[in-house]
């Protein structure tokens, strides 16, 4: 039996290499000619040129393992096969042998070589729809090689890619060993284009994907890939560390073993945690995975203790031994600061809990702001002999992800909420563009509307004549100038009142409640906004203005970009 990752990868490559596949490396988890999406998230992803029909040096039949971020199921991590990193087997043909070739291979590795009698196989394939004809041949090679279990299931289940926006894609058939699926081969002659067009690719591919994880699992006949040596370790170290037993606290123990060792290997690409990109996805995993720490009770800073395990576990990933020092210290650095904010949010409780249950809105403030899992702040009023008002916690809390998941369309699709963080780039670049145009057009101007997505801003105003190019260009550089001085954006909460007081701008009076927001930016911008904004603004980046036109009778309207 196959007891170790690295056993099942050695064999994996072994029998690939004997049907005439040329071994590639296994590439960096960040993309280096993909800037539509933020990880490396399948084996497929370095290779999308050739793919599309470059050829590669080492010819049309590859192979290797290929360590993988997937950011995009966060919500499954939890549960019993779903991981952040995961590392994943895969063969491809560039051009070279299509379905039937393919299929034989993986269905003689399953058996020959893995040992897995054909009964507890099965499979899906692609049933077409109206663009794309059924994947009819693939059913039949199946079925003349002695599997029968076969599903047709539509593009949600049977087709794959692209890995970003656009690039090669097309249906595949998983297959399933006692209902889990491990192995994906991906038959890729298509190429989605930016309008959502597919046509065929000059060539018909293979790009396959095996899980690892969780076919070590099913090897070992175990139902839950945290009982293997790939998490063990970890796992030992969380029991250790809290005193509490992995049976029964399975959730908090798997997410914080897995966050960290995803954290692990993104700090070993030599990524910090921030607020932007990579790092900002680095930075939530090690904070959620801080939040649950504190769930499983362990007291002390505990981040670099469970990355000791990971070091053990992938001995043959150089980047983790030669960057152990800065990983270690990076985790502890994170952990510091974050327990900082879970102080104050702490005493943010504590406050609006004097005399009064906790409401809805006040619960999904300590979650947002100070990162407070509702349990936590439910935990902490029963220490009060008060209530939190869960159910109207949970429509805040399905508000805000109806609003991220709109945003999900955006560049980094595989990326982690990271639509919001430039969507929040925007909000800020739309404070400022306000400023600039009334500096510029040396006018009152108003906002008379405004909508953001990750992609732009847009942004209405009073006026009636066209921007000249010289005016469009002053107002960018007017924008970028107060970026660049890197000033901070602060928030404060004040009675509305108050706000107008100050001079704070705002937008739909009428709609104001009776506490505003207030974000002020240097002697540049007071605002009464809901946000979300940056902390400063050179996190911005560089501004553009993409589109000057009219709107309606006496409004004009921008569309502008961050870079
Ligand atoms: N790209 C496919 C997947 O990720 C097969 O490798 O499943």
């Amino acid at each position: 039996m196959i007891k170790t990752r690295q056993e099942l990868i050695k064999k994996y490559l072994e029998f690939f290499k004997s049907k005439n596949h040329k071994e590639i490396p296994n590439a960096s988890l960040i993309p280096e000619n993909d800037s539509t999406v933020l990880f490396t998230t399948a084996g497929m992803h370095p290779l999308i040129p050739y793919l599309l029909g470059q050829k590669h040096p080492l010819g049309k039949r590859l192979v290797n393992v290929q360590k993988c971020i997937r950011t995009t199921d966060i919500e499954e991590v939890g549960d019993a096969t779903h991981h952040t990193f995961f590392e994943m087997l895969g063969n491809w043909s560039l051009g070279d042998y299509f379905k039937q070739e393919a299929i034989e291979m993986s269905l003689e590795f399953f058996t020959k070589e893995l040992k897995i009698p054909k009964e507890q196989i099965s499979v899906t394939c692609f049933k077409g729809d109206s663009h794309i004809p059924k994947d009819t041949e693939s059913e039949k090679i199946w079925k003349s090689l002695g599997i029968n279990k076969i599903k047709s299931l539509g593009k949600k289940d049977n087709w794959w890619g692209p890995a970003g926006e656009t690039g090669p894609c097309g249906p595949d058939t998983e297959m399933f060993i006692n209902k889990i699926e491990i192995w994906n081969d991906v038959f890729m002659e298509y190429n989605k284009d930016s309008k959502g067009k597919y046509t065929k690719l000059k060539q018909q591919n293979v790009d396959t994907g095996m899980g690892v994880e969780r076919t070590l699992a099913i090897l070992q006949k175990k139902n839950d890939n945290y009982l293997t040596e790939i998490w063990q370790p970890i796992i030992q170290e969380i029991e250790n560390l809290s005193g509490k037993k992995y049976s029964k606290n399975k959730k908090e123990i798997r997410i914080i073993a897995d966050h960290i060792k995803a954290a692990v290997f993104i700090l070993a690409e030599g990524i910090k945690p921030s607020n932007t990109e990579q790092g900002y996805v680095l930075r939530r995993l090690i904070r959620r995975a801080i939040r649950y720490g504190k769930l499983l009770e362990i007291k002390k800073q505990f981040t670099s203790e469970i990355a000791k395990p990971v070091f053990k576990i992938y001995p043959d990933y150089k980047e983790l031994t030669q960057n152990k020092e800065f990983i270690q210290s990076e985790l502890k650095k994170e952990e510091e600061k974050f327990d900082k904010t879970l102080e104050k949010g702490i005493n943010k409780f504590n406050k609006m809990s004097k005399n009064k249950n906790i409401s809805g809105k006040d619960g999904f403030l300590l979650f947002q702001s100070y990162g407070f899992p509702i349990e936590i702040t439910q935990e902490l009023a029963e220490e009060k002999n008060i209530k939190v008002d869960v159910k109207s916690y949970e429509q805040e809390l399905k508000k805000h992800q109806e609003l991220s998941r709109t945003a999900q369309k955006g560049k980094f699709k595989s990326g982690l909420a990271d639509e919001s963080e430039k969507t929040t780039r925007l909000h800020t670049a739309a404070h400022l563009l306000l400023t600039a145009l009334k500096k510029v057009l040396k006018k009152n101007i108003e906002q008379k509307g405004s909508n953001i997505n990750p992609e732009r801003l847009r942004f209405d105003f009073n006026s009636n004549r066209k921007l000249t190019k010289e005016e469009i260009k002053k107002i960018e550089d007017e924008v970028n100038n107060i970026i660049k001085k890197a000033i901070p954006v602060i928030k404060e909460e004040m009675p509305l009142k108050q706000a107008y007081k100050q001079g704070a701008q705002g937008t739909f009076r009428a709609k104001y409640p009776k506490i505003v927001s207030v974000y002020t930016i240097g002697n540049f911008s007071k605002e009464i906004c809901t946000g979300p904004h940056v902390k400063n603004t050179k996190e911005i980046g560089k501004f553009k203005i993409v589109k000057e036109q009219s709107s309606s009778a006496g409004v004009r309207r921008i569309k502008g970009i961050v870079e």
